[in-house]
Protein backbone atom coordinates (compact mmCIF):
# COMPACT_ATOMS: atom_id res chain seq x y z
CA UNK A 1 0.00 0.00 0.00
CA UNK A 2 0.93 3.58 -0.72
CA UNK A 3 -0.32 5.77 1.78
CA UNK A 4 -0.21 9.61 1.67
CA UNK A 5 0.06 10.86 5.21
CA UNK A 6 -1.14 14.67 5.73
CA UNK A 7 -1.69 15.97 8.82
CA UNK A 8 -2.71 19.71 8.19
CA UNK A 9 -2.76 22.29 10.95
CA UNK A 10 -3.83 22.66 14.30
CA UNK A 11 -4.87 19.67 16.04
CA UNK A 12 -3.97 17.74 12.58
CA UNK A 13 -0.21 17.56 13.64
CA UNK A 14 -1.16 15.94 16.55
CA UNK A 15 -3.97 13.38 15.76
CA UNK A 16 -2.59 12.27 12.74
CA UNK A 17 1.38 11.18 14.34
CA UNK A 18 -1.05 9.35 16.97
CA UNK A 19 -3.37 7.41 14.29
CA UNK A 20 0.15 6.42 12.52
CA UNK A 21 1.76 5.43 15.61
CA UNK A 22 -1.29 2.71 15.78
CA UNK A 23 -1.29 2.15 12.32
CA UNK A 24 2.63 1.37 12.69
CA UNK A 25 1.78 -1.37 15.73
CA UNK A 26 0.73 -3.55 13.18
CA UNK A 27 3.75 -3.84 11.15
CA UNK A 28 1.59 -3.81 7.74
CA UNK A 29 3.82 -3.59 4.81
CA UNK A 30 3.01 0.38 3.62
CA UNK A 31 5.05 3.01 2.28
CA UNK A 32 4.28 6.49 3.79
CA UNK A 33 4.07 9.03 1.48
CA UNK A 34 4.09 12.46 3.78
CA UNK A 35 2.85 15.85 2.35
CA UNK A 36 2.49 19.12 4.03
CA UNK A 37 -0.92 21.14 2.72
CA UNK A 38 -2.59 23.50 4.08
CA UNK A 39 -2.90 26.99 5.76
CA UNK A 40 0.58 27.00 7.97
CA UNK A 41 2.39 26.02 4.23
CA UNK A 42 0.33 28.89 2.93
CA UNK A 43 1.54 31.67 5.23
CA UNK A 44 5.04 30.24 4.68
CA UNK A 45 4.97 30.02 0.77
CA UNK A 46 2.13 31.17 -0.84
CA UNK A 47 0.61 27.97 -1.64
CA UNK A 48 -1.56 25.54 0.12
CA UNK A 49 -1.75 23.03 -2.50
CA UNK A 50 -0.28 22.77 -6.11
CA UNK A 51 -0.64 20.47 -8.87
CA UNK A 52 2.46 18.97 -8.10
CA UNK A 53 0.62 17.68 -4.74
CA UNK A 54 -2.31 16.50 -6.63
CA UNK A 55 0.54 14.37 -8.95
CA UNK A 56 1.82 12.59 -6.27
CA UNK A 57 -1.79 11.93 -4.43
CA UNK A 58 -2.72 10.48 -7.63
CA UNK A 59 0.37 8.23 -7.67
CA UNK A 60 -0.84 6.79 -4.07
CA UNK A 61 -3.51 4.23 -3.18
CA UNK A 62 -5.17 6.11 -0.34
CA UNK A 63 -4.91 9.00 1.78
CA UNK A 64 -4.93 9.52 5.94
CA UNK A 65 -5.56 12.97 6.20
CA UNK A 66 -6.23 14.91 9.52
CA UNK A 67 -7.82 18.57 9.23
CA UNK A 68 -6.82 21.93 7.85
CA UNK A 69 -7.15 25.21 8.68
CA UNK A 70 -9.71 27.52 5.92
CA UNK A 71 -9.65 30.94 6.05
CA UNK A 72 -12.20 33.45 4.12
CA UNK A 73 -9.65 34.44 1.78
CA UNK A 74 -10.80 34.81 -1.60
CA UNK A 75 -7.27 33.73 -2.49
CA UNK A 76 -6.78 30.64 -0.34
CA UNK A 77 -7.38 27.57 -2.45
CA UNK A 78 -9.09 25.32 -0.20
CA UNK A 79 -6.89 21.82 0.27
CA UNK A 80 -9.77 19.83 0.97
CA UNK A 81 -11.91 20.93 -1.41
CA UNK A 82 -9.16 20.64 -4.10
CA UNK A 83 -8.23 17.18 -3.48
CA UNK A 84 -12.11 15.73 -3.48
CA UNK A 85 -12.51 17.62 -6.77
CA UNK A 86 -9.16 16.64 -8.37
CA UNK A 87 -9.64 13.20 -7.40
CA UNK A 88 -13.10 12.91 -7.95
CA UNK A 89 -13.92 11.53 -4.24
CA UNK A 90 -17.65 11.64 -4.98
CA UNK A 91 -18.91 9.51 -2.07
CA UNK A 92 -18.72 11.37 1.59
CA UNK A 93 -19.15 8.61 3.65
CA UNK A 94 -19.75 9.26 7.31
CA UNK A 95 -21.02 6.22 10.05
CA UNK A 96 -22.45 7.29 12.74
CA UNK A 97 -21.96 5.17 16.15
CA UNK A 98 -21.78 4.98 20.03
CA UNK A 99 -18.67 4.14 21.37
CA UNK A 100 -18.93 1.72 24.75
CA UNK A 101 -18.30 3.89 28.05
CA UNK A 102 -19.05 7.63 26.43
CA UNK A 103 -22.17 9.18 26.80
CA UNK A 104 -23.49 11.21 24.17
CA UNK A 105 -27.26 12.76 24.16
CA UNK A 106 -29.54 9.92 24.88
CA UNK A 107 -28.54 6.65 27.19
CA UNK A 108 -29.70 4.70 24.59
CA UNK A 109 -27.33 3.15 22.10
CA UNK A 110 -29.20 1.16 19.52
CA UNK A 111 -28.56 3.76 16.87
CA UNK A 112 -25.76 3.20 14.14
CA UNK A 113 -26.22 4.97 10.72
CA UNK A 114 -24.52 6.36 8.14
CA UNK A 115 -24.64 9.48 6.17
CA UNK A 116 -23.41 9.59 2.64
CA UNK A 117 -22.72 13.02 1.53
CA UNK A 118 -22.69 13.97 -1.58
CA UNK A 119 -19.03 15.35 -2.29
CA UNK A 120 -18.26 17.09 -5.76
CA UNK A 121 -21.22 19.37 -6.18
CA UNK A 122 -24.31 20.95 -5.00
CA UNK A 123 -23.26 24.23 -3.25
CA UNK A 124 -19.56 23.42 -3.14
CA UNK A 125 -19.43 23.89 -6.86
CA UNK A 126 -16.85 26.74 -5.99
CA UNK A 127 -19.18 28.48 -9.18
CA UNK A 128 -19.28 32.30 -6.90
CA UNK A 129 -19.70 35.60 -8.61
CA UNK A 130 -18.82 38.16 -5.52
CA UNK A 131 -19.71 41.52 -5.68
CA UNK A 132 -20.03 44.97 -3.37
CA UNK A 133 -23.39 44.39 -2.66
CA UNK A 134 -24.86 40.67 -4.02
CA UNK A 135 -22.22 37.51 -3.76
CA UNK A 136 -23.68 34.25 -5.20
CA UNK A 137 -22.57 31.16 -5.24
CA UNK A 138 -24.28 28.58 -7.64
CA UNK A 139 -25.90 25.82 -6.62
CA UNK A 140 -25.12 23.04 -9.07
CA UNK A 141 -26.69 19.53 -8.90
CA UNK A 142 -26.60 17.14 -12.20
CA UNK A 143 -28.19 13.98 -12.48
CA UNK A 144 -24.53 11.95 -13.22
CA UNK A 145 -23.31 13.03 -9.97
CA UNK A 146 -26.73 12.43 -8.30
CA UNK A 147 -26.58 8.95 -9.90
CA UNK A 148 -23.49 7.59 -8.82
CA UNK A 149 -23.89 8.65 -5.11
CA UNK A 150 -27.60 7.55 -4.64
CA UNK A 151 -26.48 4.39 -6.30
CA UNK A 152 -23.26 4.23 -3.84
CA UNK A 153 -26.20 4.49 -1.01
CA UNK A 154 -28.70 1.91 -2.00
CA UNK A 155 -25.71 -0.72 -2.60
CA UNK A 156 -24.62 0.84 0.46
CA UNK A 157 -28.36 -0.01 2.21
CA UNK A 158 -28.83 -3.09 0.81
CA UNK A 159 -25.84 -4.63 2.31
CA UNK A 160 -27.22 -3.24 5.64
CA UNK A 161 -31.16 -3.00 6.88
CA UNK A 162 -32.22 -2.05 2.99
CA UNK A 163 -33.45 1.13 4.13
CA UNK A 164 -32.54 4.44 2.77
CA UNK A 165 -33.85 7.97 3.69
CA UNK A 166 -33.17 10.30 1.14
CA UNK A 167 -32.72 13.95 2.47
CA UNK A 168 -33.04 17.03 0.62
CA UNK A 169 -35.43 20.64 0.25
CA UNK A 170 -37.09 20.29 -3.20
CA UNK A 171 -39.71 22.30 -2.08
CA UNK A 172 -37.82 25.33 -2.30
CA UNK A 173 -35.02 24.17 -4.63
CA UNK A 174 -36.13 22.59 -7.86
CA UNK A 175 -32.63 21.45 -8.66
CA UNK A 176 -33.37 19.32 -5.00
CA UNK A 177 -36.14 17.76 -7.28
CA UNK A 178 -34.01 16.18 -9.47
CA UNK A 179 -31.43 14.87 -6.70
CA UNK A 180 -34.63 12.95 -4.85
CA UNK A 181 -36.01 11.58 -8.57
CA UNK A 182 -32.73 10.52 -9.17
CA UNK A 183 -32.00 8.93 -6.07
CA UNK A 184 -35.75 7.39 -5.78
CA UNK A 185 -35.02 5.50 -9.09
CA UNK A 186 -31.73 4.53 -7.82
CA UNK A 187 -33.36 2.94 -4.83
CA UNK A 188 -36.33 1.16 -6.59
CA UNK A 189 -34.01 -0.52 -9.31
CA UNK A 190 -31.82 -1.66 -6.37
CA UNK A 191 -35.06 -2.96 -4.62
CA UNK A 192 -34.26 -0.90 -1.22
CA UNK A 193 -37.11 0.53 0.89
CA UNK A 194 -36.58 3.95 0.56
CA UNK A 195 -38.68 7.64 1.74
CA UNK A 196 -37.47 10.80 1.58
CA UNK A 197 -37.89 14.23 4.93
CA UNK A 198 -37.14 17.76 3.70
CA UNK A 199 -34.37 18.49 5.10
CA UNK A 200 -35.31 21.05 7.94
CA UNK A 201 -37.80 18.66 9.79
CA UNK A 202 -35.02 15.61 9.08
CA UNK A 203 -32.86 17.40 10.98
CA UNK A 204 -35.29 17.38 14.47
CA UNK A 205 -36.11 13.74 13.55
CA UNK A 206 -32.87 12.91 13.55
CA UNK A 207 -31.54 14.29 16.69
CA UNK A 208 -34.88 13.35 18.29
CA UNK A 209 -35.18 9.49 16.87
CA UNK A 210 -31.76 8.65 15.71
CA UNK A 211 -32.75 4.41 15.64
CA UNK A 212 -34.62 4.99 13.03
CA UNK A 213 -32.06 5.96 10.52
CA UNK A 214 -29.87 3.66 8.88
CA UNK A 215 -28.48 5.19 5.35
CA UNK A 216 -29.25 8.66 4.71
CA UNK A 217 -28.41 10.17 1.81
CA UNK A 218 -28.16 13.93 0.91
CA UNK A 219 -26.35 17.14 -1.06
CA UNK A 220 -23.10 18.67 -0.14
CA UNK A 221 -23.84 20.98 2.44
CA UNK A 222 -26.82 19.32 4.03
CA UNK A 223 -24.01 16.24 4.64
CA UNK A 224 -21.76 18.73 6.23
CA UNK A 225 -23.83 20.00 8.67
CA UNK A 226 -26.18 17.16 9.49
CA UNK A 227 -22.75 15.10 10.10
CA UNK A 228 -21.31 17.12 12.81
CA UNK A 229 -25.06 17.75 14.64
CA UNK A 230 -24.20 14.12 14.58
CA UNK A 231 -21.83 14.08 16.46
CA UNK A 232 -23.28 15.57 19.57
CA UNK A 233 -25.36 12.26 19.32
CA UNK A 234 -22.36 10.40 20.25
CA UNK A 235 -20.52 12.27 22.28
CA UNK A 236 -18.11 14.64 20.36
CA UNK A 237 -16.90 15.39 17.20
CA UNK A 238 -13.47 14.32 18.10
CA UNK A 239 -15.48 10.43 17.88
CA UNK A 240 -16.31 10.65 14.21
CA UNK A 241 -14.51 9.47 11.39
CA UNK A 242 -14.38 9.73 7.62
CA UNK A 243 -13.92 8.07 4.16
CA UNK A 244 -14.04 10.33 0.69
CA UNK A 245 -14.40 7.66 -1.80
CA UNK A 246 -13.98 7.67 -5.33
CA UNK A 247 -13.46 4.99 -8.37
CA UNK A 248 -9.95 5.19 -8.08
CA UNK A 249 -8.45 6.76 -4.88
CA UNK A 250 -9.85 6.65 -1.46
CA UNK A 251 -9.23 9.24 1.17
CA UNK A 252 -9.84 9.00 5.05
CA UNK A 253 -10.43 12.10 7.02
CA UNK A 254 -11.71 12.92 10.91
CA UNK A 255 -15.00 15.08 10.74
CA UNK A 256 -14.12 17.51 12.63
CA UNK A 257 -11.62 20.88 11.56
CA UNK A 258 -8.36 21.80 12.76
CA UNK A 259 -9.94 23.35 16.37
CA UNK A 260 -7.63 25.96 16.60
CA UNK A 261 -9.30 26.40 20.03
CA UNK A 262 -7.74 23.51 21.41
CA UNK A 263 -4.43 22.72 19.13
CA UNK A 264 -0.88 22.64 20.15
CA UNK A 265 -2.25 21.29 23.97
CA UNK A 266 -2.21 17.61 22.97
CA UNK A 267 -5.37 17.12 24.42
CA UNK A 268 -7.08 16.40 21.03
CA UNK A 269 -9.31 13.37 21.18
CA UNK A 270 -7.41 10.83 18.32
CA UNK A 271 -9.96 8.59 17.68
CA UNK A 272 -12.03 10.18 14.97
CA UNK A 273 -8.54 9.92 13.05
CA UNK A 274 -7.89 6.11 14.70
CA UNK A 275 -11.81 5.37 13.39
CA UNK A 276 -10.61 6.64 10.18
CA UNK A 277 -7.89 4.39 9.97
CA UNK A 278 -10.26 1.44 10.72
CA UNK A 279 -12.08 2.65 7.92
CA UNK A 280 -9.05 2.82 5.19
CA UNK A 281 -8.35 -0.93 6.78
CA UNK A 282 -11.67 -1.92 5.95
CA UNK A 283 -11.13 -0.46 2.61
CA UNK A 284 -8.19 -2.19 2.09
CA UNK A 285 -9.81 -5.70 2.85
CA UNK A 286 -7.42 -5.76 6.51
CA UNK A 287 -10.43 -7.11 7.87
CA UNK A 288 -8.40 -8.47 11.27
CA UNK A 289 -6.61 -5.60 11.72
CA UNK A 290 -9.78 -3.58 11.60
CA UNK A 291 -10.97 -5.52 14.27
CA UNK A 292 -8.17 -5.21 16.57
CA UNK A 293 -8.52 -1.66 16.31
CA UNK A 294 -11.62 -1.58 17.21
CA UNK A 295 -11.29 -3.79 20.12
CA UNK A 296 -8.37 -2.01 21.06
CA UNK A 297 -10.70 1.02 21.38
CA UNK A 298 -13.31 -0.25 23.18
CA UNK A 299 -10.83 -1.62 25.65
CA UNK A 300 -9.54 2.48 26.15
CA UNK A 301 -12.40 3.46 26.30
CA UNK A 302 -13.65 0.96 28.90
CA UNK A 303 -10.69 1.22 30.93
CA UNK A 304 -11.18 5.21 30.71
CA UNK A 305 -7.85 5.98 28.88
CA UNK A 306 -9.52 8.91 27.17
CA UNK A 307 -8.86 12.71 26.08
CA UNK A 308 -10.95 15.59 27.75
CA UNK A 309 -13.79 15.91 25.56
CA UNK A 310 -14.54 12.46 26.87
CA UNK A 311 -14.05 13.07 30.79
CA UNK A 312 -10.74 11.41 30.67
CA UNK A 313 -7.36 13.02 31.69
CA UNK A 314 -5.08 11.32 29.01
CA UNK A 315 -3.38 13.31 26.19
CA UNK A 316 -3.83 12.46 22.03
CA UNK A 317 -0.17 10.84 22.48
CA UNK A 318 -1.17 8.37 25.19
CA UNK A 319 -4.39 7.28 23.73
CA UNK A 320 -2.83 6.52 20.55
CA UNK A 321 0.44 4.85 22.42
CA UNK A 322 -2.04 2.97 24.88
CA UNK A 323 -3.98 2.15 21.38
CA UNK A 324 -0.21 1.10 19.73
CA UNK A 325 0.49 -1.09 22.60
CA UNK A 326 -2.38 -3.10 23.08
CA UNK A 327 -2.32 -3.92 18.87
CA UNK A 328 1.67 -5.16 19.74
CA UNK A 329 0.07 -7.53 22.05
CA UNK A 330 -2.64 -8.81 19.30
CA UNK A 331 -0.45 -8.96 16.14
CA UNK A 332 2.36 -11.78 15.86
P1 LIG B 1 -13.69 22.20 14.38
O1 LIG B 1 -14.25 20.89 13.94
O2 LIG B 1 -12.24 22.41 14.14
O3 LIG B 1 -13.97 22.40 15.94
C1 LIG B 1 -15.30 22.45 16.46
C2 LIG B 1 -15.29 22.14 17.97
O4 LIG B 1 -15.01 20.75 18.14
C3 LIG B 1 -14.21 22.90 18.73
O5 LIG B 1 -14.70 23.27 19.98
C4 LIG B 1 -13.09 21.88 18.87
O6 LIG B 1 -12.27 22.07 20.00
C5 LIG B 1 -13.86 20.57 18.94
N1 LIG B 1 -13.06 19.48 18.39
C6 LIG B 1 -12.78 19.28 17.09
N2 LIG B 1 -11.98 18.21 16.95
C7 LIG B 1 -11.77 17.72 18.18
C8 LIG B 1 -11.01 16.62 18.68
N3 LIG B 1 -10.32 15.79 17.87
N4 LIG B 1 -11.00 16.41 20.02
C9 LIG B 1 -11.69 17.22 20.85
N5 LIG B 1 -12.43 18.27 20.43
C10 LIG B 1 -12.46 18.52 19.10
O7 LIG B 1 -14.54 23.34 13.66
P2 LIG B 1 -14.27 24.92 13.55
O8 LIG B 1 -13.72 25.43 14.82
O9 LIG B 1 -15.53 25.46 13.03
O10 LIG B 1 -13.19 25.04 12.40
C11 LIG B 1 -11.81 25.31 12.62
C12 LIG B 1 -11.07 25.30 11.29
O11 LIG B 1 -11.11 24.00 10.74
C13 LIG B 1 -11.70 26.23 10.24
O12 LIG B 1 -10.66 26.87 9.55
C14 LIG B 1 -12.45 25.29 9.32
O13 LIG B 1 -12.54 25.76 8.00
C15 LIG B 1 -11.59 24.05 9.39
N6 LIG B 1 -12.27 22.78 9.14
C16 LIG B 1 -11.52 21.83 8.51
C17 LIG B 1 -12.04 20.57 8.34
C18 LIG B 1 -11.18 19.55 7.71
O14 LIG B 1 -10.01 19.78 7.48
N7 LIG B 1 -11.69 18.38 7.44
C19 LIG B 1 -13.31 20.26 8.82
C20 LIG B 1 -14.04 21.25 9.47
C21 LIG B 1 -13.50 22.52 9.64
C1 LIG C 1 -15.77 18.77 6.30
C2 LIG C 1 -15.32 20.21 6.36
C3 LIG C 1 -15.10 20.75 4.96
C4 LIG C 1 -16.43 20.70 4.23
C5 LIG C 1 -14.52 22.18 4.87
C6 LIG C 1 -13.32 22.37 5.72
C7 LIG C 1 -14.20 22.53 3.46
O1 LIG C 1 -16.24 20.98 7.07
O2 LIG C 1 -15.03 17.93 5.77
O3 LIG C 1 -16.85 18.46 6.80
O4 LIG C 1 -17.24 21.63 4.35
O5 LIG C 1 -16.67 19.70 3.56
MN1 LIG D 1 -17.76 19.80 8.03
Amino acid sequence: MKLAVIEGDGVGKEVIPAAIEVFDAFGLDVEKVPLELGYGRWERTGAAITDEDIDTLKKCDCVLFGAVTTPPDPNYKSVLLTIRKELDMYANVRPIRPLPSVKGIYDRTDFNYIIVRENTEGLYSGIEEIGEDVSTTKRVITRKGSKRIADYASKLAGSRTNKLTIVHKSNVMKSDKLFLDVCRQSATDAEVNHSDELVDSFAYNLIRNPWNYDVIVTTNLFGDILSDMSGALVGGLGLLPSANIGEKYAFFEPVHGSAPDIAGRNIANPLAAVLSLKMLLEWHGDMAEAAILEEAIDTSLNLGVCTPDLGGKSSTSEVGEFLANHIKTRVK
